[in-house]
């Protein structure tokens, strides 16, 4: 049975023209005018583009299914346009051996959208000893990762990149030195001060990343910096980069929407890791998302159960939710045309994620279906209770955005239309 796309505007990495999508078997097997198929899904006045690929999500399988699972995690992935996420490795146990890959894996296979396992660099990322990186590559592990803390020790990251250079995959980096970070619940600084809340200086992220990139440099392996959101920090890649250092890096939605000011209320749900920097910060990032000194940008799910998210400030687990929302705010908020967002938000990370032979498009006969149709002008009001994860903490809660999900097609198979999920 065929399935044709109509009436849309087609946009990929190669460029933007009208054309109808025809889909069979898991693949796409015509682009043209006027094409016809046995169902048909309306693309009228929207964007047929590369499903939309998240770098850093938390789906909280195994061991903190309250919170989230690749289930509900996957089903509010394919809702915000996403047909791949790479699922983070702190989970309980932390994804750290063949055993736990295999698990997480698993799990993917029934998921809304393609679940990419990315494992931990040390054991339990302890920071101690480096995790069996090789047998985890061989079960397609292609991203490797601490994430919730940064490898603190020198010497480590350096065998680390060494080891997963010559494994041939990706070596993400949390940065944040845990000594100077330690006990701040908020960015260091005025907001800090007023609000009598201890803080965390952006100097505390950017000597990581100023580390990294001398690892980078003395290994030659490529090092992917996540979630980054100080301006020191987009300075210091953007010039690595234009060294011709083998770095790439992410920035998430919330810190190019969200100030420090924000946790003025005292509202545990403004509570991320890294945390929510300056006006000039979010002015940085978005910069460095328009320049390419970023390249991708990658929500940091982090759904967090509300026995525990709400919690006075200082003892609430840091993390928000993003799927759902990523691309509106992308489209709300960053005056970018939309193959610029399109880029960092599917063929980039794809390239990244190493899936870009299948995910990320172009849109060429013979490619994967995973597609995903976006309305650029619908509007919506984001409601928590209408979320599809298990976890409620968006800071976004009541926000008018513009931009949203039509039709979502994994492996050729609809997984939302119309705004709604099938399964
Ligand atoms: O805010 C965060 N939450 N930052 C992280 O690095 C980890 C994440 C989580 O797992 O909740």
């Amino acid at each position: 049975m065929t399935l044709v796309i109509r009436g849309g505007e087609v946009v990929d990495a190669t460029g933007r023209r009208r054309a109808d999508v025809v889909v069979d078997d898991g693949r796409v097997v015509a682009v043209g005018t006027d094409l016809r198929g046995d169902v048909e899904l309306d693309a009228g006045g929207c964007m047929v583009a590369p499903g939309l690929v998240d770098l850093h999500t938390h789906l909280r399988q195994p061991g903190r299914e309250e919170a989230e699972t690749v289930e509900t995690g996957s089903r509010a992935a394919a809702l915000g346009g996403f047909t791949a996420v790479v699922a983070m490795p702190n989970t309980e146990p932390a994804i750290d051996d063949a055993t736990v890959v295999r698990e997480v894996q698993h799990l993917g296979r029934l998921a809304l959208c393609d679940v990419e396992v990315a494992a931990a660099i040390t054991i339990g990322r302890a920071g101690e000893r480096l995790a069996p990186m090789a047998e985890m590559a061989a079960l397609g592990v292609r991203l490797f990762t601490d994430d919730g803390t940064g490898v603190q020790d020198a010497r480590l990251m350096r065998r680390a990149l060494e080891y997963g250079g010559g494994l041939g995959v990706t070596l993400a980096q949390h940065c944040e030195d845990a000594a100077l970070a330690s006990a701040g619940h908020m960015n260091e600084g005025e907001w800090s001060s007023r609000l009598g809340i201890a803080g965390q200086p952006a100097e505390a992220e950017e000597l990581m990343v100023m580390r990294d990139i001398a690892l980078a440099r003395l290994t030659g392996a490529r090092v992917h910096f996540q979630h980054l959101s100080t301006a020191g920090s987009v300075a210091m890649v953007r010039a690595a980069r234009a060294a011709g250092l083998a770095v790439t890096a992410e920035a998430t939605p919330h810190h190019f929407t969200l100030t420090d000011e924000c946790c003025a209320s005292f509202d545990p749900v403004f509570k991320v890791n890294p945390p929510l920097r300056t006006g000039a910060d979010v002015i940085a990032v978005k910069a460095g998302l328009a320049d390419g000194a970023l390249n991708a940008i990658a929500t940091d799910h982090a759904p967090h159960a509300p026995h525990l998210k709400e919690q006075p400030f200082d003892q609430a687990p840091p993390g928000m939710l993003g799927l759902e929302t990523a691309l509106a705010l992308a489209l709300t908020e960053l005056d970018l045309p939309i193959e610029a967002l399109l880029a960092l938000l599917s063929w980039q990370p794809a390239a990244i994620a190493g899936i870009d032979d299948r995910h990320g498009g172009p849109i060429e006969v013979g490619r994967e279906a995973n597609l995903c149709v976006i309305d650029p002008a619908a509007t919506w009001v984001v409601d928590p209770d209408r979320l599809a994860s298990r976890a409620r903490n968006t800071p976004y809660a009541g926000r008018k955005l513009t931009g949203r999900v039509r039709h979502t097609l994994l492996r050729g198979e609809p997984v939302v239309i119309d705004g709604e999920a099938l399964r």
